[in-house]
């Protein structure tokens, strides 16, 4: 080792030595050492290769440590643990010719051990400081587990909850979105604690946005789908968090899986030049999906050579298993000089990104015994649970069934009780599902709790066949359907309220995860049925990975509370929110429709010339179902009552500046709660169709009892302006409306104003 580090000594002096024509330290050692690299070195940083615990797609890396020892690996992904980091960066660095040491990425979507709640769960929270903790306690048990890069954030902007990756992002909202994706990147990379133009923080870790670009416009939300997408839509839409990630500093992108317009986003010149950095001026390093490259052979864009070549010249870098670089990379370029000339800026651009992370002065990051003290941490825990709490969300609670009092007779029913697996969800990294709290380890020590299982999760044997090969745990109750219903019939009656805990099995959401039905399975409706007729008040506590529809169950239970896949902690967190320990505060980000037909459905929608009536036959509706969704985009209800008033709305320089009261009502509960207000802006008269209703702010914040207080909200001029369809910013004067509220359908507070 001290050997090793001398020959990296040499290297960094002879990057002091080096031209002094380059712009930065960084990139004058960059070019020294390329220097001394030969091409097949080059085009071995370009190889990305699985090695270790995971497996997310079709093909699987071979021959790694040979291919190591020449010098054609730039990083792994899937391996962690010190040990077996330490392992492998040794052996690279021992081997490699010039002791370059890898990249270590992984998909730490949600926490890296100990597990938060699904993207899309924190994302209800409308608590961005929450979330950037979130993502760094992801990043510092990751960096203290050996890695030093993660796939996420995941940004893509989803309306159409068929697909299954809508668990994975933060909705259907582009500002909030955008928001959301800053948060996350500063949580993981900790710009806080670098110094300009670096990640070497040892805790942090370098993100990585994804999936760029419009992966969550696929038609029929059928995962890996065609995108076919206007420039408007494209600009105002979609493309702002990506954008917003960008800015603040995200070290890497992903390519996504799907075409765009019909060129696909790995070999797409238009996104990852024109706009990834011409536009927006990334600077960091693209990496493609998994396989990505090889994929392009079946969206028929030419044998393996011809789509290497495509991609390389199109600005994808870091290949990602497929290895089309290694297998074509130095026959293209020695045909095509323009390869030659992609390589060598992929190339600088990876060196680039391990300099920034400071993997040449520490291949480890400073790597301690005690570091690892952090993982699953108590602190780390309380964050989880904390986080779950604020995630949840209250869609229903009639004649104030929730929250319990510790005096009923309660009876926990439904498959959800008990599991475990299903709690840390899709994407849970390195999480141990063993080690999460279910709701049953919440609330078994409570006085006057019964227990039964009431129906199986899955009841469909061919879908259990699909879950169960990728660790779903599902099985099969001996008992007949009728049988486990008379069961928890027989405790209902006994019991004061029913909680009914259903929804999903985690596996049915994430990647190649769709579903063309978003109700519950028959069996679970029967059950939710059969607890309604008993006329006990039914609280249904849901737990699942995307917007279902919900018309049916709603119609059965006075309560609902959408737990999302909670985390680690979830169990209590539910069991905190069940008791009024805490009140309800999530709001949903993406909308609840009232049946698939309804799909896509998002608040922020353009009008038609033909706007919604009821009394009028040509106007735009459905003969058999509402306009309106079952659950709007911002609901989300509290234990506690809130009122609004008193909205003043002023031109401050450059800025509109909004105020409003709002006061929690000193009837009702007491306990802890805080409550979001959502500010929302509509361009009445422009010179193209505006949507209905764009979120442009809002708050969230805890209130005692009787108290009132002033919310003041900064709207910047950059917010009401907006990309036309030949994608140039405009920005146009004329009236708004502006409009406060609790949801995007209930906002009492509304006034016009005239910007400029
Ligand atoms: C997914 C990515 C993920 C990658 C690596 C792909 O299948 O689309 O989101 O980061 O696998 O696991």
């Amino acid at each position: 080792m001290m050997k090793l580090h001398l020959r990296i000594a040499t290297c960094l002096a002879a990057w002091a030595a080096a031209s002094v024509y380059a712009q930065s330290p960084a990139e004058r050692f960059v070019d020294s050492l390329m220097a001394q690299m030969s091409w097949e070195e080059k085009i071995g940083q370009l190889n990305l290769p699985s090695v270790g615990f995971d497996v997310t797609g079709p093909m699987l890396s071979t021959g790694v440590e040979e291919k190591m020892k020449q010098g054609l690996v730039g990083g792994v992904f899937n391996t962690f643990t010190p040990v077996a980091v330490r392992k492998l960066q040794d052996f690279a660095l021992e081997h490699h010719p010039h002791h370059i040491p890898l990249l270590f990425g992984y998909d730490v979507i949600h926490g890296h051990r100990t597990i938060l709640p699904i993207p899309l769960g924190q994302a209800a929270s409308w608590n961005l400081h929450l979330i950037e903790l979130g993502a760094n306690m992801a990043a510092r048990e990751a960096a203290a587990d050996g890695l030093n890069w993660t796939f996420s954030p995941m940004v893509d902007i989803a309306r159409d909850p068929r697909w299954g990756r809508v668990s994975e992002g933060a909705g259907e909202d582009p500002w909030l979105g955008s928001r959301i994706a800053e948060a996350m990147v500063k949580g993981y990379q900790m710009p806080q604690m670098q110094s300009h133009y670096s990640l070497g923080y040892p805790q942090s870790i370098m993100a990585c946005v994804k999936h760029f670009a419009l992966y969550g416009g696929a038609e029929a939300g059928r995962d890996y789908n065609t995108v076919d997408m206007s420039p408007y839509r494209m600009e105002n839409d979609y493309f702002p968090p990506y954008k917003a990630a960008v800015q603040a500093g995200v070290g890497t992108a992903m390519t996504s899986f799907n075409d765009v317009n019909g060129m696909p986003a790995t070999c797409n010149s238009f996104l990852l030049k024109d706009v990834l950095r011409k536009e927006w001026g990334f600077d960091g390093m693209v990496v493609t999906d998994y396989t990505a490259i090889n994929e392009l052979m079946f969206h028929g864009m030419g044998n393996g050579a011809e789509v290497a070549k495509r991609a390389l010249l199109a600005g994808a870098e870091m290949d990602m298993v497929g290895e089309l670089y290694l297998t074509h990379g130095d026959s293209l370029r020695k045909v095509h000089p323009e390869v030659g000339v992609a390589i060598e800026s992929a190339c600088r651009n990876i060196l680039l990104a391990k300099f920034r992370l400071g993997l040449f002065e520490d291949p480890y990051r400073a790597w301690k015994e005690a570091d690892s003290e952090v993982i699953m941490s108590a602190e780390h825990k309380e964050l989880a649970k904390v986080s779950a709490m604020e995630s949840m969300v209250l869609l229903k609670n009639e004649n104030r069934v929730l929250p319990l009092n510790s005096a009923q007779k309660i009876a926990f029913i439904g498959p959800q009780v008990k599991r475990r697996r299903d709690m840390i969800g899709n994407w849970s990294g390195a999480g141990d599902w063993t080690q999460s709290r279910s709701l049953w380890d919440a609330v078994e020590s409570w006085d006057n709790v019964s227990y039964a299982l009431g129906c199986n999760l899955v009841q469909d044997a061919a879908m259990m066949d699909q879950l169960n090969p990728h660790g779903a745990q599902l099985s099969l109750d001996e008992r007949s359907s009728e049988a486990l219903i008379k069961e928890a019939v027989k405790l209902a009656k006994k019991a004061d309220v029913v909680v009914l805990a259903l929804g999903e099995p985690y596996g049915m959401s994430g990647e190649a995860a769709s579903r063309s039905s978003l109700t519950l399975h028959d069996q679970q409706q029967a059950l939710l049925e059969a607890m309604a007729a008993t006329g006990k008040p039914v609280v249904l506590v849901l737990m699942n990975g995307r917007p279902l529809c919900l018309s049916e169950a709603d119609g059965s239970c006075n309560a609902i509370l959408e737990a999302w896949f909670p985390g680690t902690m979830g169990g209590d967190a539910i069991a905190a929110l069940l008791s009024g320990e805490q009140s309800p505060s999530g709001h949903l980000t993406m909308t609840f429709p009232r049946n698939e037909g309804q799909i896509p459905i998002y608040y922020n929608h353009r009008n038609t010339g033909r706007p919604f009536d009821a009394q009028q036959k040509y106007t735009s509706k459905y003969l058999d179902v509402s306009n309106r969704p079952l659950y709007a985009f911002g609901h989300g209800l509290s234990y506690a009552d809130y009122s609004l008033s008193n909205l003043v709305c002023e031109r401050v320089g450059s800025e509109l500046h909004v105020s409003y009261d709002l006061t929690r009502s000193y009837e009702g509960y007491g306990g802890p709660a805080s409550q979001v207000t959502q500010l929302y802006l509509h361009d009445v008269n422009s010179n193209m169709t505006r949507p209905v209703l764009e979120l442009k702010g809002f708050d969230k914040r805890d209130l005692m009892p009787g108290q009132t207080q002033t919310i003041h909200l900064v709207v910047s001029r950059n917010e009401w302006g907006y990309f036309n369809s030949d994608r140039h910013w405009v920005m146009e004067p004329g009236e708004f409306e502006v409009s406060v509220g609790f949801s995007s359908d209930q906002r009492p507070l509304q006034t016009t104003v005239v910007l400029d």
